[in-house]
């Protein structure tokens, strides 16, 4: 099925306008606040997000928004038919430290599934689009996931969430099992972007938990437009609602959920002594 050449044109648009605000405003005195202990929200967020709204009411007045900063109507976007799933800045907390990873990410879902995805990093200048069953694309060049086969010989990534501090043993137990195994592991602060770099073939997988739709949703669509696998942390489907993502190039999958498992079987022994 091809799509309203549009979707895309728009998804484009408007990570490319986050990007412009987003470096415009770098550095400067702005505003932040604090959602959780660390968990932040500056005026750029919420400067972008009302854009990309504004945007999108204009431009497809029936579509529902579902973003990370400001009230959601419908909640999580239910029952719309087409849904713009939209993170104002991916890495706030880099971005507040003037550490230059963080982008903006804008998935379009149309009966519950992303057809189109745009993730921008303006640091760099890289442009990530996928449109299902058409590819994914870095700056106009074809993306393809990285060929490593063992874990072994694998550059993995995660994420911390913002209840890392009540959950810190699962989270840093995890990690610690992947470091163990992995030739190496990185955490780098924006999602999006690291479902994007395994789309690249910089990194060979990503897992994380405790994510948002806006996180994951264009990021997971371009992974697997670039030939990965994405699934949630178990290695069911992928359901951008639910929290967790484990994305590889495809063939280190089945490893990285075993990993995940045995770590998990062995915290439910703890447990029971
Ligand atoms: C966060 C980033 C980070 C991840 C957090 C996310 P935000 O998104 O993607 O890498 O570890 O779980 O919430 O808050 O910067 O939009």
């Amino acid at each position: 099925m091809s799509n309203d050449p549009a979707f895309l044109q728009t998804a484009i648009d408007l990570v490319f306008r986050a990007g412009e605000i987003q470096m415009a405003r770098i550095g400067q005195d702005i505003r932040i606040d604090k959602k959780s202990a660390i968990d932040l929200v500056t005026q750029v967020d919420l400067e972008v997000e009302a854009m990309c709204r504004q945007e999108i009411r204009e431009r497809f007045p029936t579509h529902a928004v579902l973003a990370e900063e400001l009230p959601n109507d419908p909640p999580k976007g239910e029952g719309a038919r087409y849904c713009w799933v939209f993170d104002p800045i991916d890495g706030t907390v880099n971005y507040v430290h003037g550490l230059p990873i963080f982008c903006s990410s804008l998935a379009l879902e149309i009966d519950g599934r992303a057809e189109v995805g745009a993730v921008y990093d303006p640091s760099r200048q890289e442009l990530y689009v996928a449109e299902r069953e058409h590819g994914a694309r870095l700056n106009g060049i074809p993306l393809s996931v990285s060929s490593a086969t063992s874990q072994l010989d694998a550059m993995l990534c995660t994420g911390f969430p913002y209840d890392v501090h009540r959950n810190t043993d699962e989270v840093v137990g995890l990690f610690g099992a992947f470091v163990a195994r992995a030739r190496a592991v990185r955490r780098l602060g924006s999602a999006a972007l690291d479902l994007c770099y395994v789309a690249a073939g910089r990194l060979d997988g990503f897992w994380e938990q405790g994510l948002h739709p806006w996180d994951m949703a264009a990021g997971a669509l371009i992974v697997e437009e670039a030939g990965g696998r994405v699934t949630d942390m178990m290695g069911g489907p992928f359901d951008s609602r639910a929290g967790t993502v484990l994305a590889t190039n495809g063939y280190l999958h089945d490893e990285m959920l075993a990993t995940i498992r045995g770590f998990e079987a062995s915290r439910s022994r703890r447990r029971m002594y």
